[in-house]
């Protein structure tokens, strides 16, 4: 496929905000996107209010800044819709980190166990799953079975051990990670709060145990900004994507915050890489050629579709 190029000198953020409207195309972005893109979006949230406003969306078409599951979550509940996104090699190590076939092969080795499924997955997986959650609601999808349910859940091990410890439950845990979150550094962390002793540390449930043990508030990326804004800490210390710095610099101008770091202080390795593959000039050529799209085969988006609606449902 040719994409258009951008053309020189033009101004993006006025031809976004114009083929917009021409071609009634509603923009959803995550907190984890560029500053530009998170202030030209019609809608930005975690990923339940993602799937939520994708769930009541009127537009013709809808552009995606977010990565490839954020977007084929939109797909499966809107499959008349064109679902758009700048780039189509923005994935996510988690969704990538659960195959289909070997997942069939785990659930099958656990056939009186339900499957609660994290929305950080392929809509294959999904398609398998009893019902889904977000780091938002995943403690609460948990408590709604009977203690005596059994259950897997997949595919992030450390948020899963997180839900286990919050809930109680003795789950059956797929071992899936998130690079981004896995890789901070707690030797990094430990220093950060001995040279910030009044800031609060904020941490999403992606990151290993000894991370989470050091946060004062732990929660999906939404629920860190409520934290944020509410706390009277004058600095935080944040353990997730820093995008999200950007809404809580607007949320809280009078804090400092500081971005947790990985043991290779030189690299920008705690963005995360498939996010960051989106930009102003790809959401300017796929408004202008309503091109890459997401397709989906039925059966696996009526399937996904069941456990997503079960979600949305119970939250
Ligand atoms: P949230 O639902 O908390 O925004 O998380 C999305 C995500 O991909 C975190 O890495
Ligand atoms: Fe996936 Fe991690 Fe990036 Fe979130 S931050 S999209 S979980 S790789």
């Amino acid at each position: 496929m040719t994409l258009t190029t951008v053309e020189p000198g033009l101004d993006l953020v006025e031809a976004i905000q114009k083929l917009k409207q021409e071609t009634d195309t509603i923009l959803l972005a995550h907190y984890y996107q560029e500053d530009e893109i998170q202030d030209i979006a019609d809608f930005i949230g975690d990923s339940l209010d993602l799937a939520r406003r994708a769930q009541a969306v009127t537009h013709k078409r809808i552009l995606f800044a977010g990565v490839h599951f954020m977007a084929e979550t939109a797909k499966i509940l809107n499959p008349d819709k064109a679902v758009i996104v700048p780039d189509m090699k923005a994935g996510c190590s988690l969704a990538d980190s659960c195959p289909p076939d070997q997942f069939a092969l785990f659930k099958a080795k656990h056939p009186d166990h339900l499957v609660v499924s994290y929305i950080n997955c392929s809509a294959a997986i999904k398609a398998m799953s009893d019902i889904i959650c977000t780091s938002s609601n995943a403690v609460d999808i948990v408590n709604s079975f009977p203690p005596e349910q059994k259950l897997i859940f997949a595919p992030d091990r450390y948020l899963g051990a997180w839900v286990q410890k919050k809930t109680g439950r003795d789950l059956v845990l797929w071992n899936g990670t998130c690079i981004v979150h896995e890789t901070f550094s707690h030797k990094n962390l430990i220093s950060l709060k001995i040279k910030h002793p009044n800031a609060a540390v904020v941490a999403h449930p992606e990151c290993p145990e000894p991370i989470l043990n050091e946060a004062h508030f732990v929660g999906s990326t939404k629920k860190l900004l409520m934290y944020v804004a509410e706390s009277p800490a004058p600095e935080v210390i944040v353990v997730t994507e820093p995008g999200i710095i950007h809404q809580m610099r607007k949320l809280a101008p009078e804090k400092t915050f500081i971005p947790a770091l990985t043991d290779d202080e030189t690299c920008s390795c705690n963005t995360c890489p498939y996010m960051r593959l989106n930009t102003m000039e790809k959401i300017y050529q796929a408004l202008k050629t309503g091109q890459p799209q997401i397709h989906l085969d039925e059966p696996t988006r009526l399937n996904a579709e069941k456990s997503l609606l079960a979600m949305l449902e119970r939250s």
